[in-house]
């Protein structure tokens, strides 16, 4: 669908590498280009018209994102580079202080490193317990396994909704409403998630929400923080400087700023929130849902064209995402990439920094194949020919 505004898949390239960052549409493009050309002046600082084109549409931007996700307002809404520096900005900015020895954090195996690392500094910070709620036998977050978890020490549970190497979609609304009634916060990493399925922060009534704009067709280096207004007006700044304060003396006085502004110290990347208002606009275009189903269906083909294949051992042929892995059996899988890559078709190979899931696949690396709208069964069909050929695999690679 829509392929014709990715100029990139004009050249035969066969694109199944979505969860590590999306192609950027014509219309991102010309958005970003437009800017430059046109109105290229800072936000929020200059008393000029073109100066003025940018506010309108940096905040303009911030309604948009606002109503994607369903937000209460706009002020719930912070730019930021990318999901890690906003899962970096809720453990660091908000949890450090709301934490204390012993509290305990809850997280899986199967979280993305930025869901991880951060809770681990805090760990050895301030004698937090980082606790994995147990996956079931696919590798899926449970509610009696949240429950089982849970401790009277718990304080947060933070997940990611769809997870980039299972793929699995996490029950976060059923998880949020478990955790408000025990006063636990919820943190929701939906890089993966937010591209893909519809998300109102209201409905599942989530309490952190961290994502990035290049997962989702719009400009590397722009993501988004929500949080509800009350906590994230309680968030320390990461950033102190221009912008984000309302005025500081000789003496050391600070006034900092309302929120969002003083959780956006610094210029902000403008071209990155004008990308993402495009993208955003894109996607709503085709519709979230309409890319959801198509993903689906997309996503049901490929496995029952992999399993028709005995020389291949898939990991999570059972969730409906737009994520599969596999690998060639005794194939390492960054050869299996480096020889689809001679094909032209583009997957990820590695761990993904996912580096504790081994503990749960008994394997480090997978081949990933992670879908997307413009992806299409003829595709798909190539691909199953290349591994089909796959036993000169050694001799191509070599
Ligand atoms: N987090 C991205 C991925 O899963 C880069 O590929």
């Amino acid at each position: 669908m829509n392929r014709d505004d990715f100029e990139i898949l004009k050249n035969n390239l066969i694109y199944f590498d979505n969860g590590a960052t999306t192609l950027k549409p014509k219309q991102v493009r010309d958005a970003i280009i437009e800017y430059y050309n046109k109105y290229s002046a800072n936000a929020h600082r200059g008393d000029y018209k073109i100066s003025a084109k940018v506010d309108e549409i940096y905040e303009a931007t911030r309604r948009d994102v606002c109503e994607f996700i369903n937000a209460k307002e706009p002020s719930e809404i912070v730019f930021t580079s990318g999901t890690t520096n906003s899962m970096n900005m809720i453990v660091f900015g908000f949890f450090r202080d709301y934490l204390k020895k012993d509290d305990e954090v809850l997280i899986t195996l199967s979280e993305h490193a930025s869901n991880i690392v951060p809770w681990f500094i805090l760990q050895k910070e301030i004698g937090i317990k980082v606790k994995y709620i147990e996956l079931n036998d696919k590798h899926e977050v449970s509610l009696d396994n949240v429950k089982k978890a849970i401790t009277d020490k718990t304080k947060v549970i933070s997940l990611a909704l769809i997870t980039n190497v299972i793929g699995d979609e996490r029950p976060i609304k059923d998880i949020a409403k478990l955790a408000h009634e025990k006063n636990i916060l919820m943190v929701v990493d939906a890089a993966q998630g937010a591209p893909h399925v519809k998300i109102d922060v209201q409905d599942m009534d989530i309490d952190f929400m961290a994502f990035s704009g290049h997962k989702m067709y719009g400009p590397t280096g722009i993501g988004v923080l929500y949080g509800k207004f009350d906590l994230l007006d309680k968030m320390k700044p990461q950033n102190y400087g221009g912008g984000m304060n309302a005025m500081f003396l000789k003496d050391g006085y600070v006034e900092l700023r309302e929120i969002p502004t003083r959780l956006e110290g610094g210029t902000p990347n403008i071209e990155g929130v004008i990308g993402l208002k495009a993208a955003i606009k894109y996607i709503e275009n085709i519709g979230i849902e309409r890319i959801n189903k198509y993903e689906k269906n997309l996503r049901k083909y490929l496995i029952s064209e992999l399993e028709k294949l005995d020389f291949i051992e898939l990991y999570n042929k059972d969730n409906d995402s737009n994520i599969v892995a596999f690998n060639i059996k005794g194939v390492f899988a960054q050869d299996t990439a480096i020889y689809l890559d001679k094909y032209n078709i583009c997957v990820r190979a590695g761990n993904h920094c996912a580096k504790i899931l081994d503990n749960v696949f008994n394997i480090s690396n997978t081949v990933r194949i992670s879908l997307s709208f413009y992806n299409t069964k003829e595709e798909i069909d190539l691909l199953i020919n290349v591994l089909k050929n796959s036993e000169n695999i050694w001799k191509e690679i070599l």
